[in-house]
């Protein structure tokens, strides 16, 4: 089955990228992606045996993950790829520490990923065009309390992500 860890936003914040997608619809053109599938991705894991997930599951049981907020406050275009994004300016520490603590974990228990540094965004739109300026769009504030394991699952046109399993962030300090 194909795996990634996320980031999933709550129905308001997905409400808001959603808007955004529209703008910058308006002056990308391209693919909007589904409401329902915008996410910030941790790790992407690909295609994974059945047999593997429980041992995926233990390592992100393992992981510290502290509240943090996340403020989208910067949309940008990549002409690599063609994608218009969701970004932040300023990446919380906390959300950093869990990156490289869920990477550390899976990478103790052998579980492949994609090594692609982590870089925070949400994928607003696929085969956009480069708009002639970026739009100044009202920041987005992502209070981060959880992460989750998300399964694609192939569909005769496209796919469909499914959160699997998700976990809370402490709001305490680690002892
Ligand atoms: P994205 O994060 O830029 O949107 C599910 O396929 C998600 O995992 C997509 O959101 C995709 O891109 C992200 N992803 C990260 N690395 C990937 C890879 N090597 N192959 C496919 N998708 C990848």
């Amino acid at each position: 089955m194909r795996l990634f860890f996320a980031l999933w936003p709550d129905d308001a914040v997905r409400a808001e990228l959603a808007r955004w997608s529209r703008e910058l619809h308006a002056l990308c053109g391209g693919r909007i992606t589904p409401p329902e599938k915008l996410h910030v991705t941790l790790a992407f894991l690909g295609g994974v045996e059945d047999a593997r997930v429980a041992e995926i599951e233990l390592a992100a049981g393992e992981v510290a993950a502290p509240v943090t907020s996340l403020v989208l406050d910067r949309p940008g275009y990549w002409k690599h790829n063609r994608i218009a994004w969701a970004g932040a300016s300023l990446v919380p520490p906390e959300l950093a520490a869990l990156v490289s603590g869920l990477r550390g974990a899976l990478a103790k228990s052998r579980i492949g990923f994609d090594a692609k540094p982590f870089v925070s965004h949400v994928t607003l739109l696929r085969d956009a065009r480069e708009p002639r300026a970026i739009p100044e769009l009202a920041p987005i504030e992502w209070r981060l309390d959880a992460f989750a394991l998300v399964q694609s699952v192939s569909l005769p046109k496209g796919s469909r992500y499914e959160v699997r399993r998700s976990w809370e962030a402490s709001s305490r300090r680690p002892a």
